[in-house]
């Protein structure tokens, strides 16, 4: 099973990008935990972080008859790119979004998603641990 990791605008910055929201983990370390934990699952993975949008979406769309899954955490693109939900529903290849932070439980603007119809799950609030959690939904 192939899984495409993609992180939107800013997450190249964790680790320094304020760490009381969003860890002290950079994006590497990030990283290299969910290789850890595809391993035994024998999950092959690839990874990619843009902050531009039309990036995001041509990952997005090369990964069209490529991979089984998609985990994307799409940064602020969440909250208003049309462009990248329309590209997801395009591919129709199952897709977890993920948050670091509780995007619930912060500013109102967060708390709307307009990827999450086109997801087959949405996890957030759980550090790493929810992209790690994604790779176990999307393994099964
Ligand atoms: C984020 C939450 C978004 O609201 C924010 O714009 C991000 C990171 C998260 O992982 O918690 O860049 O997606």
């Amino acid at each position: 099973m192939k899984i495409q990791i993609i992180n939107g605008p800013n997450l190249n910055m964790l680790g320094i990008r304020e760490p009381e929201i969003y860890g002290t983990l950079t994006l590497n370390e990030i990283n290299r935990r969910i290789e850890e934990h595809a391993k035994p699952l024998g999950i092959e993975l690839s990874f990619f972080q843009s902050n531009h949008e039309g990036a995001i979406i041509d990952k997005i769309q090369e990964c069209f008859g490529q991979a089984n899954g998609i985990i994307i955490n799409p940064g602020a693109y969440t909250h208003y790119s049309i462009a990248i939900r329309d590209a997801l529903a395009a591919v129709g290849i199952p897709t977890v979004e993920v948050h670091l932070s509780d995007i619930n439980s912060r500013e109102d603007f967060r708390k709307i998603s307009v990827i999450k119809n086109v997801c087959v799950k949405q996890i957030w609030g759980k550090g790493v641990h929810s992209y790690l959690e994604a790779l176990e939904y999307l393994s099964k």
